[in-house]
Parts: structure tokens; sequence; C-alpha cells
């Protein structure tokens, strides 16, 4: 049993046991719910780690009467709410309406049940009944009648839990909720840091390792979308925990549209990370009868640094976020984007395919460009219809011929937008999100269509079936502005739109799955702008970075790899001088960075020498005997890209048997040190042979020294090498 209830005469405890980890809560004789722990596997209650204090100014509860000590802004809570005499920042704020904010949530009851919950439209990590239980806590505010079902899901074999809650009106008059979060850690001790993944358009999720003081740390997307500029992650380590020593949490949010993220660390030096839905332009009224389900957070711990934290969320995500197969290899792609951009006709992509076919690739997608009236980025969005004249012939014939080769066939759509300068625009203005009475904000020339209403998510995703009943195998859905102009011409309360924005967009997905089973989806909003559990769900792998430089791209996918599987992150091979930022790698750097990812081309085939185009089919077939090692083994972060002059990292086999050293150098001067790599991960006291150079290696001395980097003058080199375990 991995959950537990045990009582004495006026208090229940509730634990929840991983295999590693234990989180405590305690209903207390107010019948407040309060955490207690959470941390190493733990035996006993927790209890006595509460101290009470009389604390100047802090509130007390009207029933806690004569007793100063009781205040809930010292003690530490499952699900803080205002108006509890609480003044750190709260999990749930409701405002009455007669204009009062305040919610009182004492405990009504629990129960344990096998399997793993479930959230009414929106993502969650799925499980089995004999790998998952679920734990609901029912709370209500016995005064306005609002009660809130806060769930708990654990997946002990990954030391995973999850969080989410169901908000029920159960009184006579509209509750508006101004702020929903979905997580609340307080902790009762600790001296952190919080790591989070920041950029921007074309340099997405870098790492920031910011230590905790006094005042609230936040993250947050006021875009609608979960945004380039902050990735919904959030990691609070010890601050000396390093990737293979110390203590890490992590909150890794499973939605895609605005979030805030944030630490505070309080008058007693105590600290709160939290993790939810963005208060900006969030105003949901929720009236009698009503319920608002609030979205899910993946928590998780570890004793043992970094990288045990990663490889479970990455776990986590592959298999019980993702509803691919995760047995299923993916293909290897080759877009047209940076190939040939708008500038192409059906016979342009048969010759890619053709190409595409030569070099060993498995599915060819035809990006922007093949619709409405659309050749560069001005016009055409929202009408999904095939231009056959610039096609030169019907979009089935294209898709026989590539299907023909042996190749699948993908194709791009933005579903979400429109531009003003389309016939859809022109029928249903009202369709797209902005003010009657203000010009809208363009980006990139284009309006977002209303995704919280129903009927213009019904009539796009029917559009958008003519095009897949020809035949699609992959579609690439893109998202490429955000969304600045929240009004809609049809919502009643303007608060709610975002939201119900994410619901929409979220309806149409899994209407899509359901439409189109094997169809696979990949996720993009130039680039890495969406990525995150909440899309990954519906869309099992993500376009990382429209930034396809290999150095640049290290960055990018090392932070990524802190709460991301590898194999989910878009990763193309693209032609020199990079588009993005002019830096010239080999196709090595280039193949090798690329590997780690959903591995794909963005070129134009016919550009290449003889020579490169030799090396790609090799890589193509080293990939394909690599790419179970690097989907399902173990991922190790082994330098920083950031720091250090080599980035590396290693896969291994779950049985250790065999293991994948990639290293690419970033940097060079004359009569360089030397440099090792310490290579976590493999067996303790067995060898390993280089398939490389032949060398033995103790698994110890890779460990404790390190692996030398080879040394050749010269910018920008790249080492796979294979490293198998020697049996006697
Ligand atoms: C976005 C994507 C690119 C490409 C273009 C097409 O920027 O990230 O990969 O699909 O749109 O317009």
């Amino acid at each position: 049993m991995s959950i537990e209830c045990t009582k004495t005469e006026d208090r229940t405890f509730l634990t929840l046991h991983t295999e590693k980890t234990t989180y405590q809560m305690m209903v207390d004789p107010h019948g407040a719910l309060l955490h207690l722990y959470y941390g190493k596997r733990a035996m006993g209650t927790m209890e006595y780690l509460l101290i009470w204090r009389d604390r100047g100014f802090s509130g007390n509860p009207w029933d806690a009467g004569k007793d100063r000590t009781f205040s809930l802004d010292s003690l530490p809570q499952e699900y803080p709410t205002s108006g509890t005499g609480d003044f750190r920042a709260t999990a749930l704020t409701v405002e009455e309406d007669n204009g009062f904010e305040g919610c009182d949530l004492r405990y009504v009851s629990h129960e344990i049940s096998d399997g793993k919950y479930g959230l009414p439209g929106l993502p969650a990590m799925h499980a089995s009944e004999s790998e998952s239980q679920t734990l609901t806590v029912h709370l209500k505010d016995h005064v306005s009648g609002l009660e809130v079902d806060l769930l708990y899901g654990v997946l002990p074999e990954l030391d995973i839990i999850t969080r989410a809650a169901i908000i029920r009106n159960t009184g006579d008059h509209t509750l508006t909720l101004t702020k929903v979060l979905s997580a609340d850690l307080d902790f009762l001790t600790g001296d952190y840091d919080v790591l989070t993944f920041c950029g921007r358009y074309g340099m997405e999720r870098n790492l920031q390792r910011t230590p905790v003081d006094h005042g609230e740390f936040r993250i947050l997307s006021r875009r609608g979308a979960s945004s380039h500029q902050y990735n919904p992650l959030v990691i609070l380590a010890d601050h000396n925990t390093t990737e293979d020593t110390g203590e890490c949490y992590a909150m890794e949010f499973v939605y895609s549209g605005s979030f805030q993220a944030s630490v505070e660390k309080d008058q007693f030096d105590q600290v709160r990370l939290q993790m939810g839905l963005a208060e900006s332009k969030f105003r949901y009224p929720l009236g009698p009868g009503e319920t608002f389900a609030v979205p899910e957070t993946i928590l998780s711990f570890s004793g043992d640094g970094l990288e045990v934290l990663s490889q479970n969320l990455m776990d986590c995500v592959r298999l019980h976020i993702c509803r691919r197969s995760s047995s299923l290899a993916h293909p290897v792609l080759l877009n047209s984007w940076e190939g040939c951009y708008f500038d192409f006709d059906g016979n342009t992509i048969r010759d890619m395919a053709r190409q595409a076919k030569d070099l060993g690739v498995d599915l060819l997608v035809m990006d922007d460009g093949w619709f409405g009236n659309r050749n560069d980025d001005t016009t055409g969005l929202g009408d999904w219809q095939v231009n056959e004249e610039k096609l030169r012939g019907s979009l089935p014939a294209l898709i026989a011929d590539v299907h023909d080769l042996g190749l699948k066939f993908g194709i791009w759509f933005e579903p979400e937008m429109v531009s003003e300068d389309s016939d859809l625009f022109r029928a249903h203005p009202d369709w797209a999100l902005a003010s009657e009475d203000r010009r809208p904000i363009r980006s990139r020339y284009q309006l977002v269509l209303d995704f919280s209403r129903p009927d213009v998510v019904d009539q796009i995703f029917s559009d958008v079936c003519k095009v897949l009943d020809m035949g699609i195998d992959y579609i690439k859905w893109d998202f490429n502005r955000s969304i600045a102009d929240v009004w809609s011409h049809a919502a009643q309360h303007q608060g709610t739109v975002l939201y119900n924005y994410i619901l929409g967009l979220y309806s149409f997905l899994e209407r899509l799955r359901e439409r189109y089973p094997d169809l696979l989806i990949e996720g993009c909003s130039g680039g890495g702008g969406r990525f995150d559990a909440g899309m990954l769900y519906y869309t099992p792998q993500i376009w990382g970075s429209d930034n396809t430089d290999a150095v640049d791209r290290l960055k990018i996918q090392y932070g990524t790899s802190f709460g991301y599987p590898i194999s989910v992150v878009g990763a193309h091979v693209s032609a020199v001088p990079n588009e993005q930022n002019g830096r010239i790698t080999s196709l090595d750097v280039r193949g090798t960075v690329a590997m780690s990812g959903s591995f794909g081309f963005e070129l134009d085939p016919a550009t290449l020498s003889d020579e490169d185009r030799q090396t790609i089919q090799e890589q193509i077939a080293f990939f394909r005997e690599f790419e179970p090692l690097i989907r399902e083994g173990r991922y190790y972060r082994l330098s920083d890209p950031a720091k250090d002059p080599a980035t590396a990292w290693l896969f291994v086999s779950r049985d250790r048997s065999i293991a994948l050293l990639n290293i690419v150098t970033t940097e060079t001067f004359c009569n360089m040190p030397n440099q090792y790599i310490r290579v976590r991960g493999l067996e303790p006291g067995a060898f390993y042979r280089s398939e490389r150079n032949g060398h033995v290696y103790p698994a110890d001395g890779l460990r404790n020294v390190g692996y030398p980097v080879p040394y050749e003058p010269g910018e920008y080199r790249a080492y796979q090498i294979v490293l198998r375990k020697v049996e006697d």
C-alpha cells in the first residue's frame, strides 16, 4: 500500500509512500489540513516538527479561541487559501459576491483508491491500477459552500506524486476564483536554490540557478501559452545539491497555457513552493452547482541529486504522460522548412522525398505554405484548403507518390490562427480574439482564433479533418504568436477565456486522437514556445526550438533534459552556415546533437555533396542501431554547456551493458590543458570496451577521474563513443 491513513483521537495522518520518498499531511483538531513532510522515505508521524509559538501579527482563526499559537500564517499547509490569516502567497483565492475575499477550507473526509485519477477535459498522468493509487481529500468552506477535492496520484516505482484538484460551488451564490494553483509545498527548514528554465524565441529552456532568499521569486507566462520565456518546470534544490548528491524537489505543470510558479521565503525562514494557473487575466466565476478542474502538477523528490530527479521525470513523462506506445521509435524525418521555406510546388516535395528516401529517412514533412493563398507569412492562415495550383496537382496524388517511395507523409498546420487576409477572417471577423472597440495587436501578421468557443473549434476541426482524410501520417501543429487581446465576442466573463481556450485546444487534440489513432502529432510553437507536459499528452514529440544550430542546441537540450525525455525533443540537422546564427559546424557535430532527440533533417538534400550524403546515410544507420538506447536508456548530463569547454552526455542501457557517450567540444585554444569527462552511470567495478579505439576502460576510473577528451585542433569536434561492458 502506498497510501496510509492513521488516526488518533483528534488527528488524522495521511501518508503517501513511493519507493524512496514519503509525503505526509495531517488533519488537525480544527480540521485544518497541514503539511508535515516530503522527503526521503520515512516511518512514523512528523507532527513533532510543528513548533507552537505566539507570533506577533499572525492571525488566529476564531475557533482557536485563546490559543494564540495556532496561526496559518506560520504553519505548513497543503492548500493555503486567502482570508485565513495566512499572509503568504495562497494557492486559492476566492471572491464572494459581496466582494469579500476569503475561503476557509476544512477537512470533511478522504478516500483511497487503486489506480490514478483523471481530470475532465485536461491532460493527466495515466497509470494502471496495479502501479498507482489515488488519495482524494474532501475539503469544504462551510460558509460559502465551496468544496475542494484535493487529488493526489502516487506512482511508487518512479517516486512520483501528482497533485490536482476539483473545485465545486455547492452554495447559493456565485463565487469568483481569482487565483487557482495546482500544488503547494511548504518547507519548515532549508537553504535552497531554485532552478528555472528561461529563455526567448530561438533560445529556450536555459538553466538558471538562483539562491532562495526573503521575498517572492516568481516565473510566469501571461501569453496564453506556456512560453519560450519560462518553462512550467521548477526545481527546488538544496544549495549544495549536484547532479549526483543532495536533495531536490521538482514541480512540473501538466498544462499548456499561462502559468506561474513561485518560491517564497517567509518571515520565519520557511519556504513555500507553488505551481499553478497564472493570476494574470484570470477571473473565473463559479455559479451554484458548477465545478472547475485544476490542472495537474507532477512532483518528485530525489535525495541523490538532480540526475535521479530528471530520470524519474523523464520516465514519468515518456511512459505516463505521452500516450503513444513507448516501444515505438520516433520516425526520422525530413522537414521542408529550412530547405525551401514557402518556395515549393508538388515537384519540389517529390524531389525532396526521393532524396530523403536515398538518405534513409522515414517521413517527409511538407511545412508551411501548401494551403489557401499562402506564399509568405502575411496571408492565408485559417484557409485549410489545399492550394492545388501551387502544388500543381492534388494532395492525394502527392501523398500517393511519397507513399510509393516507402515514406510516410506529414504536413504542417497552425489551426489556432487566422490571417486578416484570409477567407475565414473575411467571413468571421468575430472569431478572432480582439476587443470590439480597438484594433488588435498583430504578431507575425496573424491573429489568434477564439478556441474558447466550441463553434470555432468545431469548424476548424472539420476543415483540418478534410485534409487529414487524404492520408496524412503526421502533423506538425504550430502556434506562432502569444495571445495579446484576451477578449472573446462570445464570453460572458473575459477572465475565463484563457483557461477555456486551453480546454478548447485540448478537446480538438483529443478528438483528433480518437479519429486518427495512428496519426503522429509533433507540437510546435515557433520552435519550443509551448513545450510542456500538457502538450506531450497529445503530441508525443515537440519541436525543440527554431534554432537548429548544434552549439546553441547543446544548451537548449541540456536545459530541457531536466524535466523531459530526450526522445520527445524534435532536433534536426540543418545546413551551414546556420540560418539562425551563422555558425558553421561539421555534419558530425550537427548529427551528434540532433540524434539526442526525435531525429530529423531540415535542409534541401539536393545541395548536399556526395560526401555529406554518405555521412548522413551513416548517421541514420547509426541512429537506428542506437535509437532504443537513446529512447529507453538512462540519461546522464556529464557537463554543463554554459560553463565547460566540452559538453558531454551519456545514455546507458537499463542493464548497464552498453552505453553511448557523446562529447562536443565548444572551445579551443593553443596548448590546452587535458580535459577529462567524469562518466557516471556505468556499473561500478565493471570494464567497458570502446568501439572507437578498442581500449578497455575501468568504470571506476571513468567515474572517479574521467574519460580523456580526444584532442584534435580545430573548433567544434564531436565524438560518439560506444562503450560495451566486457563480460569476463
Ligand atoms: C514556425 C515553426 C517553423 C516553421 C514555421 C513555418 O516558426 O517553428 O519550424 O514551421 O513556423 O511558418
